[in-house]
């Protein structure tokens, strides 16, 4: 079933000129784009974004390091993609992530992990609401899904 998920590449992904390899790779996967902008993280939208986490130790650290500087925030569609995105992304601690997963190519340290893909299909509609209004996210017909979709 199609969904959509949300994708931030973290102030390190922009940094270190990762955008463009990584959404090379979205793309080739064949995900759809459908909300796509550099943003800067406030403190109210990383409470929001970060609710779970408000409480543990390292949200201090993870807030100031993802207002510090712009970051990209994406909407993506496509089968089945919330789960796909996670195992895309590879382990949230890098050292266990797997070679081939963003984290396990270009990453090594949790602080420093590049990128965030929605954990459920609940979280990413919650998480979508945060960085895109409803005009932002666009559907559209793509010809070449007919050789990247079967039905
Ligand atoms: P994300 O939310 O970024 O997609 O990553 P995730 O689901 O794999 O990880 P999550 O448990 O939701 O944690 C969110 C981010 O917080 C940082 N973190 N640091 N120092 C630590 O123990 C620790 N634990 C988590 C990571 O940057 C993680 O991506
Ligand atoms: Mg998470």
């Amino acid at each position: 079933m199609s969904e959509r998920t949300l994708v931030l590449l973290k102030p390190d992904t922009v940094q270190r000129g990762l955008v463009g390899q990584i959404i090379d790779r979205l793309e080739k996967r064949g995900w759809k784009i459908v909300g796509l902008k550099l943003i800067n993280m406030t403190d109210e939208i990383a409470k929001l974004h970060y609710a779970e986490h408000v409480d543990k130790p390292f949200f201090p650290g993870l807030a100031s390091f993802m207002m510090s500087r712009p970051i990209i925030a994406m909407a993506l569609e496509g089968k089945n993609v919330v789960e796909a995105v996670r195992k895309f992304m590879g382990s949230t601690n890098p050292q266990e992530a797997q070679p081939g997963t963003i984290r396990g190519d270009f990453a090594t340290d949790i602080g420093r992990n590049l990128i965030h893909g929605s954990d459920s299909v609940e979280s990413a509609v919650r998480e979508l609401s945060i960085f895109f209004t409803e005009g932002e996210l666009h559907s559209y017909e793509r010809e070449i899904d007919a050789w990247i979709i079967e039905s």
